[in-house]
């Protein structure tokens, strides 16, 4: 029997594939959908204290590799998307997926009064959104560039909630091991690594910037192997759950996410721009046949082998991204 069921500071997902936040808003016939296509849970979109524009279009494009985007954190506001997350967990109940909650504020002070707002609509999870590379904190650099401004953020969530909180880390730092630390003794429950790299598109024939914004995160393929070693170092580092987010589109790609001891899997670009929501039940159904054809019947087998290894493989890892139908394996029901 193949198990793929996780628990993630306290809260079960039945599979680790987790919607990233950003991909389908807060709207929550989009959250259900995400639900009802395979999710083992989904993150809503990062909402502020106040309302934000975002940026001027355009603001994302699928530049071949992945995804650029500079959104600029559109939202209504904490208090408005607090109803819309009520929805969303209203309709995500009676499927057992649960909700996670996305915050970001430019002080200190806002990812309290964030917080407090959201948990509300009493959600699963919050994640903390402390890495956003496209707007400007009121100290000139994101919360996730200095262990000591991270955990201020961390601590003002935490203590203004008692739902369990998931960091979300950037990739932009030199030491991402030494920010997991300092949220993780800030009290963070868990963390979500990775966010977005910025970026940046230029049209060659006019040398202008593609994105209004000028630059913006890049995620998708082009960022797998930086996720896969932050994660890396980030569960060395850490004790608490780490969501594995960055690339992933396929169940090779998750395996190689659990392998660097990550406990659950975002998903992100893949949905927003090649498989839409059918990426769910497919990297599922990649997995579990996977792990079945292996005798493998827990995701706790796979979680870390990287950590575990002494060397390095003779052998590169499998250019293919889809696998061949397991016979045994109990397809996805949807
Ligand atoms: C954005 O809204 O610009 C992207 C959000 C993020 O990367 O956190």
């Amino acid at each position: 029997m193949t198990d793929l069921s996780v628990i993630v500071a306290g809260v079960r997902f039945a599979n680790p594939l987790v919607l990233a936040s950003g991909i389908w808003g807060t709207t929550p016939e989009l959250l259900e959908r995400a639900a009802r296509a395979g999710a083992g849970a989904v993150t809503a979109k990062t909402c502020t204290p106040a309302p934000r524009a975002g940026h001027r279009n355009p603001t994302a494009v699928d530049w071949g590799h992945g995804l650029l985007n500079a959104m600029g954190l559109p939202n209504p506001g904490a208090d408005e998307e607090t109803a819309l997350l009520a929805e969303a967990r209203r309709r995500l109940a009676p499927l057992g997926v649960p909700l996670i909650a996305s915050i970001a504020a430019d002080s200190v002070d806002g990812f309290a009064e964030a917080a407090a707002a959201v948990s509300r609509a009493r959600p699963d999870l919050i994640e903390v959104n402390i890495s956003c590379p496209n707007v400007a904190d009121s100290h000139g650099e994101m919360f996730a560039a200095s262990p000591r401004a991270a955990a201020q953020a961390t601590r003002a969530a935490k203590g203004a909630t008692a739902i369990p909180c998931l960091v979300k880390l950037s990739p932009q730092v030199y030491d991402i091991a030494a920010i997991a630390r300092a949220v993780a003794e800030a009290g963070a429950d868990g963390i979500t690594a990775i966010n977005t790299l910025a970026g940046m598109l230029v049209d060659a024939e006019t040398g202008l910037p593609v994105l209004a914004n000028r630059t913006g995160g890049i995620s998708g393929p082009a960022l797998k192997p930086l996720a896969l070693r932050c994660v890396y170092e980030v569960s060395a580092a850490v004790g608490i759950p780490v969501i594995g987010t960055g690339g992933v589109a396929s169940g090779l790609d998750a395996i190689e996410m659990l392998s660097v001891g990550a406990t659950a899997v975002g998903v992100g670009t893949a949905v927003a721009v090649s498989s839409g929501d059918g990426a769910f039940a497919r990297i599922v159904d990649e997995l579990g046949g996977w792990m079945l054809a292996r005798g493998i019947e827990h995701l706790d087998e796979l979680r870390g082998r990287a950590h575990r290894a002494r060397g390095g493989t003779a052998v590169p890892g499998t250019r293919e991204t889809r696998l061949p139908p397991v016979p045994g394996w109990r397809p996805h029901e949807g």
